[in-house]
């Protein structure tokens, strides 16, 4: 399988609009790379690619690689986009995908209800882009040899439908993760997890590559750099760091692993931080945009 970083933010992509932080201030200034919003590209012939959820940038991001141009008058080498949560970051490129070429969208039951709900999805026609509903535990064709399998992660419903009292560990059809299988390799992408628990290492113990939620280093790091109320276990997010933290749980893991969908607070985007020289002693790889990996 190859793999292409389309995107290795979170929401809101680094820089942010309306963020003067530290990095993204660094990002601006060019001392440390920007970088779009949370998207990967999977393929395993680098002709045909599946895109892993669509990100408001996917229009540049599809332009900064040169894999995914059409390659004759209408034309794209994008054979389907699965999502793996309704969250704005990961279906509002959906939008920019609507100029009448065929491609299929695979999701849950639940995350496609989200598009249903949201009538301006209608203008992605649903004649030339089927929407395919796949269970947890089914295994489906994501292209012409790369095989998928969804499985439920502990997560939240998106941001944008919270109620008064949010669930941030549901296990369900809301968030989920993906296993990817050729005849060579298993990868699985996991971008938003609430939790590491034992059934999720259960799950990826075969895994030759892990893509994983690197959203926050520190559970408390918006509240702490005051850029937000919220910690990372309240947005869905499991923290990098700390007894419970990702890098923690997943070292006995045997899998190359890199960290992805992170967020513009995140001390690991610096490369002179010791948060990000942690990250890489363990043996994990901080994502970048235009980052290729073949497993
Ligand atoms: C998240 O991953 O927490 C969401 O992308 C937040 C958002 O929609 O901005
Ligand atoms: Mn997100
Ligand atoms: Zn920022």
């Amino acid at each position: 399988m190859k793999f292409l970083v389309l995107g290795a933010a979170a929401g809101g992509g680094l820089p942010q609009w309306n963020c003067g932080c530290r990095n993204c201030e660094e990002a601006r200034a060019g001392t440390i790379p920007a970088s779009g919003q949370s998207s990967l590209a999977v393929s395993t012939d680098g002709v045909t690619w599946s895109i892993l959820n669509a990100s408001p940038d996917i229009r540049f991001q599809m332009q900064a690689n040169a894999a995914l141009h059409p390659r004759h008058l209408r034309d794209t080498p994008v054979a389907s986009v699965l999502l793996t949560n309704g969250d704005i970051d990961h279906i509002a490129g959906l939008l920019s995908m609507r100029e009448q070429t065929p491609f299929t969208v695979f999701a849950t039951n639940e995350i496609l209800s989200v598009l249903e709900d949201n009538r301006i999805f209608d203008a992605v026609s649903k004649e030339k882009v089927a929407r395919e509903r796949i269970g947890l535990g089914q295994a489906f064709d994501l292209h012409d040899g790369l095989q998928a399998r969804l499985f439920a992660v502990p997560g939240k419903v998106p941001l944008f439908m919270e109620g008064e009292t949010v669930q941030t560990d549901l296990v369900g059809e809301q968030t989920v993760g993906v296993r990817l299988w050729d005849e060579r390799s298993i990868a699985y992408y996991i971008p938003g997890c609430a939790v590491v628990t034992d059934e999720l290492l259960e799950q990826i113990a075969d895994a030759d590559h892990l893509f994983f939620d690197g959203t926050v280093w520190d559970d408390d790091e918006m509240i702490r750099s005051g850029t937000g109320v919220k910690t990372g276990r309240r947005m869905g997010h499991v923290p990098i760091s700390g007894p419970d933290g990702s890098l923690e749980r997943m070292a006995g893991l045997r899998a190359a692993k890199t960290y992805i969908h992170i967020n513009n607070t995140n001390p690991i985007w610096r490369p002179d931080s010791s948060e990000r020289a942690a990250v890489l002693a363990a043996g994990w790889q901080v994502a970048h945009d235009g980052l290729e990996i073949a497993t």
